[in-house]
């Protein structure tokens, strides 16, 4: 009896370490041999996985792609119940630049070589600020800001944000400084411009002409007041705003 327990023990003393030692792999990155991979990876389409190389096997094609989260090509994503915000869920009509395959990653996006961005400088903003409903929409940029936008370019806008002031991030501007007009600013942060990435998964259109209030605000104290009458107070930037151009119309 003694002795079939010690051959018992051995022989599973012989077979774990066998075991443990088989997962080993002499590949630094290699999580060792899988025996239960579906434990470690799950079998579904997981939205924020890169399927580029899964298990040592490399798929160029697929590499460095946010997968599900484009949303088929032309469908519209809509959603609450204020038909007014209808044409703001329509696709943005301009298209990124080409070269915007390589410096931000834009696969899949309709391309083009002509210069949209110099173009957007007629884009005006659809969401008019009267004096009802401004206190709101400053309220909701400014909330939107500060969750998506302030680690880099400041609470105040100033471009000190966190991300920049612990030296991780550079060239952020002032907002103060900067020169674009409320729809260039509209294809910047929807595409992204040069170390800025394309913001356009996480936020909608609608949410990205709010923050633009909410930035012109910062540029102009007196943007967005309006005097007693309801009319928008002299000296607000709205005032030197390019018209759009009759031929290109506003889309937006
Ligand atoms: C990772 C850091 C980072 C984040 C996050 C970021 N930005 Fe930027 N932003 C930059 C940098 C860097 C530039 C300067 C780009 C250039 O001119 O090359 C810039 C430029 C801009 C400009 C000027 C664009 C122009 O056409 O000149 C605007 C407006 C802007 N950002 C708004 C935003 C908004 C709104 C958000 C949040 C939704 C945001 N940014 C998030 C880094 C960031």
């Amino acid at each position: 009896m003694k002795i079939k327990f010690k051959a018992i023990a051995s022989l599973a003393i012989v077979a774990a370490s066998t075991l443990i030692l088989g997962s080993c792999s002499t590949g630094p990155d290699s999580s060792g041999h899988e025996y239960m991979p579906d434990m470690y990876r799950s079998p579904a389409i997981e939205p924020y996985v890169d399927y580029g190389e899964v298990r040592g096997r490399e798929q160029e094609g697929v590499k460095m792609k946010i997968s599900s989260l484009v949303p088929p090509h032309y469908t519209i994503p809509y959603f609450g119940t204020d038909s007014a915000s209808v044409r703001l869920m329509l696709p943005y009509f301009r298209k990124a630049n080409e070269a915007f395959k390589l410096t931000h990653g834009l696969y899949g996006a309709d391309l083009t070589p002509a210069d949209e961005y110099a173009l957007a400088i007629n884009d005006v903003n659809p969401l008019k600020l009267t004096a009802d409903n401004s206190e709101a929409i400053f309220k909701k940029g400014k909330e939107l800001f500060l969750a998506n936008c302030s680690h880099c370019h400041g609470e105040k806008g100033d471009g000190n944000g966190p991300m920049v002031v612990s030296g991780a991030y550079a060239g952020v501007p002032d907002y103060k400084t900067v020169a674009a007009k409320e729809g260039q600013m509209f294809y910047s942060i929807y595409y992204g411009k040069g170390a800025m990435g394309s913001h356009s998964s996480i936020l909608n259109k609608k949410e990205i002409w709010t923050i633009i209030h909410h930035i012109r605000k910062i540029q102009d104290d007196k943007y967005g007041t309006f005097d007693a009458s309801g009319a928008m107070s002299a000296g607000s930037v709205t005032d030197s705003m390019p018209k759009p151009a009759a031929s290109a119309g506003n889309p937006q």
